[in-house]
C-alpha cells in the first residue's frame, strides 16, 4: 500500500486549507450582518479606521488579541462626526466567533 501517502498529502493539504477560507468568509460576512463595515472599510477609513490600519496597530502590539477582545466587547466611548457615543458590540454566539473575528481582522 505504497499509494496511500500520495493520495493522503494532497488530500490533507485540501481539507486543511478549506476551515481557513470558510473562516475568513465567515468573519467579514458576520462583520457584515452586525453594521460594523458601515464604519470600516476593509483598506479605506470610513467613520472608523479600516480594518487594514486596525490589523496593523494590533499586530504589533504586545497584548493586540487581549486589546481587540476587550474593545469588541466593552463598547468604550467613540467619536462619530464630534459625536460622542459607545462602540457597537459584536455578538459572538460563542468564543470560536470572537477568535474568528480577532483572527481574521488582524489578519489584513
Ligand atoms: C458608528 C460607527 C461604527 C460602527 C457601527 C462600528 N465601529 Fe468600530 N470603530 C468606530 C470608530 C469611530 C473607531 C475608532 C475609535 C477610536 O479610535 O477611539 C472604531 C474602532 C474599532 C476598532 C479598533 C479599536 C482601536 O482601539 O483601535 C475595532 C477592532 C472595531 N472598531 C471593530 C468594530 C466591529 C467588529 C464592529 C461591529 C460589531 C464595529 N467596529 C462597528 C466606529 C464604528
Amino acid at each position: 500500500m505504497r499509494i496511500i501517502p500520495f493520495i493522503s498529502a494532497p488530500l490533507f493539504l485540501a481539507l486543511s486549507l478549506s476551515p481557513i477560507d470558510a473562516q475568513a468568509f465567515n468573519a467579514q460576512k458576520t462583520l457584515k450582518k452586525q453594521g460594523c463595515l458601515k464604519c470600516h472599510a476593509i483598506s479605506r477609513k470610513k467613520d472608523g479606521p479600516s480594518i487594514k490600519e486596525i490589523a496593523k496597530k494590533y499586530r504589533s502590539e504586545e497584548n493586540g488579541t487581549a486589546k481587540l477582545r476587550e474593545h469588541l466587547t466593552l463598547s468604550p466611548d467613540i467619536e462619530v462626526d464630534g459625536k460622542s457615543e459607545k462602540h457597537k458590540k459584536f455578538k459572538s454566539k460563542s468564543d470560536t466567533d470572537m477568535d474568528a473575528v480577532i483572527e481574521w481582522i488582524l489578519s489584513k
